[in-house]
C-alpha cells in the first residue's frame, strides 16, 4: 500500500499550482521512492489551505517541520489543532510529550489555544508570579529588555521558551555575549520567523563582516532564513562545514550558494565533498563545478545518482564515470552496477543503446565478445 503521505504529496502534484512551477528534476525526485523521503518531506510544506482542512491532520507531525506558512495555512492549522480533531487530541490534553512533538508549530499557535495546555498555564502562572508581567502597548522598539524577561540559562532550557516571548523582546533580551555563549541552545528552539529575524539581526551586529565558520555550527534553526548575500560572506573551508551545512537540508538555493562557497574557497569537489553534496544536491551543480570533478573522486565517492539531473550532467560525469571504472569493465554485472547511475533516463542522451538495462548488456556484451 502507497504510504500516505506520498499519496499527499502525489495529490500536491496535481492540485497546487505552486508546483506546476517547479522544474522538472523535483518533479523526477517525487518519483523516487524511500532514498528521497525527505525530499517528499518538503512538499508537505506547500498545500493550499484546500488541502490542509481535508488531510491535514494526518500531516500535522510532518507539517512541524515546514515554515513560513501563507496565513491561509495557518488559520487552518490553528483551527484544526484548537478542534481537536486530530492524533494529538484537544489542547487541554496535551502532554510534554505532544508539546516535543508539535513544538515546530507552537509559536505560532495563538493565545486561545496555548492557554488551554496544561503545561503551558501552569509555566504563565509562574512567571507572573515572579513579576508583574509588563503589557507591552504595541512597543515597536524596545531598546531595554524588561526585567521580567531576562533570558537566563534556565530559561533556555525550556523548549516552550519562544512562546513567552515577542519578537522584539527576544530581540532585547537575547543578545551579545550571552546569544554567542548559548548558540547551539538558542538555536534548538522553534521560533516564528520574526523571531528568527531578531536573533539574526543580533548575531549580525556581534559580525558584521560576516559569521566565522565556528558560528556556522552553530546556526540550527536559523540556517534557514540566511539569505543569499550572506552566505556570499561565509568562509567555507572545509568538506566538514560543507557537509554540516547541507545536512540541515537547506532549500535548493541556500545549497546552491554553500556549495558555491566552498568551491570558491579553493577545495576540491573530492570524494569527501561529493558524499556530503549527496544525491539531494548533486543535480544543483553548475558546469564549472561539474568539471572540477575528476575521476578519482567518482570512484570514491558513493555513486552519485546523476540520472535525474540536466542532461548536461549527465553528458558531463557519464564519460568520466565510465573512465573512473574502467577496470572493472570486464566485471560482469558489478560493472553495470557501478555505471548505471550515470546512464540518463532520458530518451535521446548517451547513445540510445545505453539507455536500458538490457540494452546496455547487449552493448557490454557485443564488446567483450
Ligand atoms: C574570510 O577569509 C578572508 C580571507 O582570509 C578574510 O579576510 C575574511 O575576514 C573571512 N571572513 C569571515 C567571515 O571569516
Ligand atoms: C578532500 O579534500 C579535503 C580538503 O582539501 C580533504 O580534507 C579531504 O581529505 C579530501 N578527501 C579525499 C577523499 O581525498
Amino acid at each position: 500500500m502507497l504510504h500516505p503521505f506520498r499519496i499527499f504529496s502525489a495529490i500536491l502534484i496535481i492540485a497546487h499550482p505552486l508546483l506546476l512551477k517547479m522544474s522538472l528534476q523535483t518533479i523526477c525526485r517525487l518519483q523516487v521512492t524511500r532514498e528521497d523521503a525527505d525530499t517528499l518531506g518538503h512538499r508537505v510544506c506547500d498545500p493550499d489551505a484546500d488541502s490542509l482542512a481535508t488531510s491535514g491532520q494526518n500531516f500535522l507531525k510532518q507539517l512541524n517541520q515546514c515554515k513560513p506558512f501563507t496565513p491561509d495555512q495557518l488559520k487552518v492549522i490553528q483551527d484544526l489543532l484548537s478542534s481537536g480533531n486530530t492524533p494529538f487530541g484537544p489542547p487541554s490534553t496535551w502532554s510534554s510529550s505532544t508539546l516535543d512533538k508539535l513544538s515546530g508549530l507552537l509559536p505560532m499557535l495563538p493565545q486561545n489555544i496555548l492557554q488551554n495546555i496544561p503545561e503551558v498555564r501552569l509555566k504563565k502562572k509562574n512567571q507572573i508570579r515572579r513579576g508583574k508581567r509588563q503589557v507591552s502597548k504595541s512597543v515597536r522598539k524596545l531598546r531595554y529588555c524588561p526585567p521580567d524577561k531576562a533570558v537566563t540559562e534556565e530559561v533556555l532550557q525550556d523548549k516552550l521558551m519562544p512562546i513567552y516571548y515577542t519578537p522584539e523582546e527576544l530581540g532585547a533580551c537575547l543578545k551579545g555575549q550571552f546569544l554567542l555563549d548559548h548558540l547551539p541552545l538558542v538555536t534548538s528552539h522553534a521560533y516564528t520567523d520574526r523571531q528568527m529575524f531578531e536573533l539574526k539581526l543580533n548575531l549580525d551586529r556581534e559580525f558584521p563582516d560576516g559569521y566565522p565558520e565556528w558560528v556556522l555550527y552553530d546556526l540550527g534553526v536559523l540556517l534557514e532564513i540566511m539569505s543569499e548575500e550572506e552566505i556570499k560572506k561565509w568562509n567555507i573551508t572545509s568538506p566538514e562545514t560543507l557537509r554540516y551545512l547541507l545536512d540541515s537540508q537547506p532549500t535548493d538555493d541556500l545549497a546552491s550558494s554553500i556549495i558555491q562557497r566552498y568551491v570558491d574557497h579553493g577545495n576540491p569537489l573530492n570524494a569527501t565533498a561529493l558524499d556530503a553534496i549527496g544525491p539531494r544536491y548533486i543535480c544543483l551543480l553548475n558546469v564549472d563545478q561539474l568539471r572540477r570533478i575528476n575521476e578519482q573522486a567518482i570512484k570514491m565517492a558513493k555513486p552519485l545518482q546523476v540520472s535525474k539531473c540536466s542532461q548536461t550532467t549527465v553528458n558531463t560525469l557519464y564519460p568520466k564515470a565510465k573512465r573512473a571504472f574502467s577496470d572493472r569493465h570486464n566485471e560482469f554485472p558489478a560493472y553495470y552496477d557501478l555505471i548505471k547511475p550515470y546512464l540518463s533516463k532520458h530518451p535521446t542522451l548517451v547513445g540510445k543503446k545505453e539507455q536500458s538495462a538490457v540494452g546496455f548488456y547487449i552493448t557490454f556484451w557485443g564488446e567483450r565478445c
